[in-house]
């Protein structure tokens, strides 16, 4: 494989559980451009330091931030035979950015994934999500448990609830989602690239369409 392939949907479809499902099978990385904004949060970088304020609002981090940890992540070596991406591009500057990348590694974008699901149930998972601030793995308290009580399967670490995962916090990272993401999906619809996926189905249910849609069914 030497191609990129895109997770797009509002919060809560599923982007980040279904992208390390896909990294997995193809095994190349999983990139999400929320952990590398939360990692710099916690390790106190500048960068974090600055997008803090936009993340804890439910607000999107200023582009030239976003684009240029995006392009140094995408410069690692271990990106050379491509990469799954979510939460990035979010913004058509982004995007335009996000091209720019791509033709510079001499990657191909091969799909964006589209994954839909209504606003009641995606306020639903959130308020259920735990995250492991260690290996990235994400759970649900009820859809998608640990096999302990709030300690990561993967990794042993004490998982977390994250910030943002508030009713106040949920209903703005939504309408930003609507105003600066949704036109993405007109413009890679354009491209022929774009698959859309129903989310509100099983993890499993959606990971198998995934799969049908990247077979062409
Ligand atoms: P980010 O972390 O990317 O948040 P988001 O886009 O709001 O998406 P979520 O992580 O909430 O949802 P998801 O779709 O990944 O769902 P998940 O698989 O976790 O970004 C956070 C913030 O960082 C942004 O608000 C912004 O401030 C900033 N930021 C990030 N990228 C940026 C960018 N490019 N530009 C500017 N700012 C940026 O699943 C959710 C829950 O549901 C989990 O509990 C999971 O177990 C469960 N679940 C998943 N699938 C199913 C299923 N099929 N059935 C039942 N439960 C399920």
């Amino acid at each position: 494989m030497n191609g990129a392939f895109v997770f797009l949907g509002p919060p809560a479809s599923g982007k980040g559980t279904q992208a390390k499902l896909l990294s997995e099978r193809l095994k190349v990385p999983h990139i999400s451009l929320g952990d590398i904004l939360r990692e710099a949060v916690r390790a106190g970088t500048d960068e974090g330091n600055r997008a803090k304020s936009f993340m804890d609002a439910g607000k999107l981090v200023p582009d030239e931030l976003t684009i240029s940890l995006a392009k140094e992540r995408f410069a690692r070596s271990d990106c050379k035979n491509g990469f799954i991406v979510d939460g990035f591009p979010r913004t058509l500057k982004q995007a335009e950015a996000f091209e720019s990348i791509l033709g510079e590694c001499g990657i191909e974008l091969s799909s964006v994934i589209y994954i839909t699901i209504p606003v009641d149930v995606a306020v639903s998972r959130l308020s259920g999500r735990r995250s492991c601030k260690k290996c990235g793995a994400v759970y649900h308290s009820e859809f998608n448990p640990p096999r302990k009580l709030d300690v990561c399967d993967r990794c042993g670490e004490k998982l977390y609830q994250r910030r943002d995962d508030t009713e106040e916090v949920i209903k703005t990272r939504f309408s930003v989602y609507e105003k600066e993401t949704l036109p993405l999906v007109r413009r890679y619809g354009k491209s022929g690239k774009l698959k859309e996926i129903d989310g509100s189905a099983s993890v499993d249910e959606v990971r198998n369409a995934i799969e049908a849609a990247g077979r062409g069914k």
